[in-house]
């Protein structure tokens, strides 16, 4: 049975959910949230130690503004909402991402949650928020070349956002799309991936043990036979 530390989540197809259900791509932003809170109790209660969600892409940005303000609104709410629940539930909170670019009473919260938190550890969440994974990679070599240090791959691995966070051994994307679009392509290199035909606000608990059952009998190789 493999075990499993670290799940990583791309979870897509919130605007398609709204306009399905005749709202707005933003209601379904909203209803997605439900999504979010299931997977992090049901993280919780298989002992998965590091949850990482994309929230925000770098390629987010081309959006309309309005989308763009509900989907920054929205996680501004829930940290001002969830915040003493999440320290209860002993949840550590990461953000990873070029955070300079957020609007700065979003980043000063960011700040706050991350300090809120910092000395939780039955689960870690990563938010991935303006994350970019080309840019991550770049930052980081930039960062190995400055400190004059070996061009490897432990030095790699300690100068991106993700450092210290063990690799994901799995990796799922609802919404019935079969990309990657930037999101940890160093860090999922030997990661199994999970494509859902569901889209996020309909993505169950059931789903989620069943992808996680699968993925425990997978033969993983890692090149080897
Ligand atoms: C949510 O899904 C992902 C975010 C960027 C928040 P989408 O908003 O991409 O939904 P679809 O793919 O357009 O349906
Ligand atoms: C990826 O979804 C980003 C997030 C889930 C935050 P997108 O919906 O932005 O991806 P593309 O543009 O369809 O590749
Ligand atoms: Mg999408």
């Amino acid at each position: 049975m493999n075990p499993v530390n670290h799940v990583a989540i791309i979870m897509d197809g919130n605007g398609r959910w709204g306009i399905k259900h005749k709202q707005s791509r933003n209601a379904g932003h909203k209803v997605g949230l439900n999504t979010v809170q299931m997977v992090i109790n049901q993280c919780i209660n298989q002992k998965i130690k590091y949850l990482t969600l994309y929230t925000f892409s770098s390629e987010n940005w081309k959006r309309p503004k309005n989308e763009i303000i509900f989907l920054f609104n929205l996680l501004e709410n829930f940290l001002r909402k969830k915040i003493n629940k999440l320290i209860k539930s002993d949840i550590k909170l990461k953000f990873i991402g070029e955070l300079n670019k957020l609007p700065i009473k979003l980043q000063t919260l960011i700040r706050l949650s991350e300090k809120k938190t910092k000395n939780n550890n039955s689960l870690q969440v990563n938010i991935a928020l303006n994350y970019g994974s080309k840019n991550e990679l770049i930052n980081s070599i930039k960062m190995i070349k400055l400190k004059k240090i070996l061009l490897n791959e432990v030095n790699i691995d300690n100068n991106l956002y993700t450092k210290n966070i063990p690799n994901p051994e799995l990796l799922i994307r609802t919404g019935n799309t079969q990309r990657l679009s930037n999101f940890l392509l160093w860090q999922l290199a030997y990661t199994e991936i999970f494509f859902e035909k569901k889209l996020w606000p309909d993505f169950s608990d059931k789903d989620f043990k069943r992808i996680l059952n699968k993925f425990k009998n997978i033969k993983r190789n890692f090149g080897s036979i």
